[in-house]
């Protein structure tokens, strides 16, 4: 029996209620797919979670968000949203992979983690390297600081399978030229993201996925957004904050961070009990992209809860005739 009921009814309620969220950001993202205008698709997918947030009873912060309050008109850093409740805070993409919604091609994502207040590395928006691997392997199996070959053969051994067996996942960008040799060097195979890495952290905890193991730079917020995702679902992730100039040295410290070079692990970036949710904008290897229909829309997605470790999928269909999101 769990010790507090009433917080525990409310993590269970909450679950549910993101959900609606990032069905909102999804179905609004999803009629810009392939229109070649990821910002439309974005500023849909704002505008719509911004409205749906409305009706969740929390009293929630923003703390990884659309941006700074003067960049960012909606669901920027500090903005509180939901209808009054619990403080929590709020980590939010209403669209993870505006380019890949943009050219119709796939894992673009609705994304929402929640935890308690303090809970969430505040990581500005500046790069993170990171490397994940799923749950169930020995702690430690990876190592930010060693080198490719030596991770590759360590998680290796712990899934007792060769190098030639695993496949290691990264953005397909010219930073991570070095990266793709190594791997390639040590024997492993390579799947290559033209963009999305939370679905591609997330993938390394899905047996079915085919990914053993991320590697490489992509955004810190969504490092936490993954983190937060891990907490749920199991696995083992280190990020360290990449830094392009002195001035983000100091945006990072003003965000809190106090050792600009430190390496934070999943409950270093997502601490204590942990909500997260997701829709598919386009379709990948966990969530279906929204399909249209005669009547409205049909989403896919997933809520998990870290307290439980419940993976639910949601199918919802959506029928536009009654307008509920506003997006018809
Ligand atoms: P957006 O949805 O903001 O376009 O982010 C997509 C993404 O691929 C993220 O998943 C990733 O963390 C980041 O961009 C990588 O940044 P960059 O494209 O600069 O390498």
């Amino acid at each position: 029996m769990p010790e507090d009921d009433a917080a525990y009814q409310t993590d269970r309620n909450l679950a549910l209620e993101l959900v609606r969220v990032t069905e909102a950001a999804a179905l609004a993202a999803s009629r810009w797919m392939g229109l070649g205008r990821k910002n439309e698709a974005d500023g849909a997918a704002v505008e719509a979670m911004r409205k749906a947030f409305d009706t969740v009873a929390i009293s929630g912060t923003v703390v990884i968000g659309e941006g700074e309050m003067d960049e960012a008109p909606m669901l920027f850093i500090g903005e509180t949203v939901g209808s009054g409740g619990p403080r929590m805070d709020i980590a939010v993409d209403p669209l993870e992979g505006t380019t890949l919604t943009a050219n119709g091609g796939p894992n673009a994502l609705a994304v929402i983690a929640v935890a308690e207040h303090g809970n969430f590395l505040h990581a500005p928006d500046i790069y993170m390297q990171k490397i994940a691997v799923g749950g169930g392997l020995p702690e430690g199996v990876i190592d930010i600081d060693a080198k490719v070959g030596e991770n590759l053969r360590n998680l290796a051994r712990a899934k007792k399978c060769d190098v030639s067996d695993l496949v290691a996942c990264m953005l397909d960008r010219e930073r991570h030229a070095e990266l793709i040799a190594h791997t390639r060097e040590a024997g492993a195979r390579i799947m290559l993201l033209t963009d999305g890495d939370v679905a591609g952290v997330m993938a390394t905890a899905q047996s079915d996925s085919g990914v053993d193991i991320f590697m490489g730079s992509g955004g810190a917020p969504e490092g936490v957004l993954a983190a937060a995702a891990l907490r749920c679902i199991g696995g083992q992730m280190q990020g360290r904050l990449l830094y392009e100039d002195e001035s983000q040295v100091a945006r990072a410290r003003q965000m809190g961070v106090d050792d600009p070079k430190r390496v934070y692990s999943v409950m270093q970036m997502a601490k204590g009990p942990v909500l997260f949710a997701a829709t598919g904008v386009t379709g990948g290897p966990m969530l279906r992209g929204v399909r249209r229909t005669a009547h409205g829309a049909v989403t896919h997605s997933v809520v998990m809860r870290s307290k439980s470790g419940t993976v639910r999928f949601v199918e919802a269909h959506h029928n536009f005739a009654t307008k509920t999101w506003g997006v018809n």
